[in-house]
């Protein structure tokens, strides 16, 4: 084991591994002089089991600096899936009741945990305006598949799935909606943007034909000249409705005519989904498709008993059990304690907030599509590598230095050097001001300094790293020969 490092040195390079001292206890028990008990198979225990070696003191210590380093679920303004995650949230999905329901347990002794999916399920249906509901998804993307395979049963069920093979997308779509749609074995029909960066109708119109199983739509921008086409045409309208935030309360999915739609609530109804945590994506869909919902879905009896059952043409199960019932049950609190009201505030606020961002960094970045926009706003970086080199990772590598966790950059594909902010609906003036002033004096760094920018961060422990290897092959756990990472 490597010597201990001076406490508030070189943090963050060296992990509590490195710091142990051989010996370094954090609690001391007393020697048991007692009779002693042998274990069963002291063969098969180990010598040692590595643990650090350190002081209590120093332990609290290092705990502190590293979960003041933590961009978590508190994290300032950031990415989209690390919003507003109240704490009464948790403290209402830890009540024993919910968190120590057993998967299996008779729905008669889990009237509770039952009852309150079924309420979160009767509220989905109410607020996109689609009552089917199944909760069994595990996150957006497999909402989405499921909503496909849905759609795919129903067209088998009309004697059509032959012949329409095609899903139109458009080319701002979340990668998962061409991916979905090519693992229910369809193949995608890309349909451009228009000037204006909504779907091109008249693009639409020429496509739609007997081929054409489903559009998949996430923006719900001239869909009400849509849908009315596709409907025509005897397809199905897919809705992404993993932005709800940005128009719950105000509008609805049904009202708009989609068929189908999924939600991610570990995005718009609190959950940190960020760093590949836990999510739901629950699917919602019109009377006509309910029918082919995942399995389970939550009924009530004529004896009164909430139940979990399994719709009559099901697609089958996503994943095991009913779902994330941890998040399902954090949505269930979110969506109560804000009401109606609440929620039509917030998809206001939520729109309030990235107009301001809009106006306040106007002319510092360029503005591929210049209008009024709803939950998030997407800037471009090109203006700041054509002219000084420095590209838009570099930009979203130095907000960390200012406190800010970086937004999404490069998606949406159809924006070159793009960095989609998303500020929620939580935040306050004074933060949105803070992040505008951020990045306003990073794009006057590209223009002074570009060579800082190509070394951000420069306040974390570790900068740069080689982002592939890391994805690839992780290094997830302490060793020895790796100790010096720095
Ligand atoms: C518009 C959109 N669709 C789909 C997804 C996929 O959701 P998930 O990451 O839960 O699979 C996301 C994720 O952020 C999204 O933003």
């Amino acid at each position: 084991m490597s010597a201990p490092a001076p406490v508030g040195d070189d943090f963050g390079a060296r992990l509590s591994f490195d710091r142990g001292v051989p010996g370094r206890r954090a609690v001391d028990v007393p020697r048991w002089d007692g009779e002693v008990t042998p274990l069963p198979d002291t063969g098969l225990l180990r010598d040692s089991v590595r643990l650090p070696e350190l002081s209590q003191g120093e332990l609290v210590r290092y705990y502190t600096e590293l979960s003041a380093r933590n961009y978590g679920i508190d994290s300032p303004l950031g990415s989209c899936t690390m919003k507003y995650n109240p704490k009464v949230g948790d403290l209402v999905a830890s009540l024993p009741g919910l968190a120590e329901a057993h998967p299996l347990a008779p729905a008669t002794e889990v009237q509770g945990t039952l009852r309150t999916l079924g309420e979160l399920s009767r509220g989905l249906g109410e607020i996109t305006g689609l009552g089917g509901v199944s909760l069994a998804p595990a996150a957006g993307a497999q909402g989405e598949l499921a909503g496909v395979l849905m759609i795919a049963r129903a067209l088998e069920d009309r004697g059509e799935l032959a012949q329409r093979r095609r899903i139109l997308v458009p080319d701002s779509a979340h990668g998962t909606n061409p991916a979905t749609a090519a693992m229910a074995g369809f193949t995608v029909t890309q349909i451009p943007t228009a000037a204006d960066g909504s779907m091109d109708r008249a693009v639409i119109e020429s496509e739609l034909d007997g081929s054409v199983a489903a559009v998949m739509v996430t923006v719900p921008n001239t869909l009400g000249l849509v849908a009315g086409l596709i409907h025509d045409a005897g397809a199905y309208l897919y809705g992404d409705g993993a932005n709800l935030n940005a128009i719950m309360g105000r509008v609805r999915y049904g009202d708009l005519g989609f068929d189908v739609v999924h939600l991610n609530l570990h995005k718009s109804f609190s959950t940190p989904h960020g760093g590949g945590g836990p999510g739901a994506g629950p699917v919602c869909c019109s009377e006509e498709l309910a029918p082919y919902l995942p399995t389970p879905v939550v009924t009530e009896g004529d004896d009164g008993v909430v139940r979990l059952t399994e719709p009559e043409r099901s697609i089958g199960r996503m994943q095991q059990f009913g779902g994330n019932v941890g998040v399902l049950v954090r949505a269930y609190a979110y969506m109560r304690a804000l009401g109606l009201d609440g929620l039509r505030a917030v998809s206001g606020q939520a729109v309030l907030n990235a107009n301001y961002l809009r106006v306040l960094m106007y002319g510092h970045y360029d503005l591929p599509y210049d209008r009024p926009v709803l939950h998030e706003v997407v800037f471009s970086g090109s203006r700041q590598r054509r002219t000084y080199g420095v590209p838009t990772y570099d930009i979203a590598k130095r907000l960390i230095d200012h406190g800010f966790h970086p937004p999404t950059v490069y998606f949406p594909l159809i924006v070159e050097e793009a960095l989609m902010i998303e500020p929620t609906e939580t935040e306050p003036p004074e933060a949105i001001e803070a992040l505008a002033a951020a990045m306003i004096a990073i794009a006057a760094e590209a223009e002074a300094d570009p060579e800082t920018l190509h070394r951000a961060p420069l306040s974390a422990p570790i900068g740069r790293l080689d982002e592939a290897t890391a994805a690839r092959r992780p290094v997830l756990r302490w060793q020895e020969d790796l100790a010096d990472c720095s």
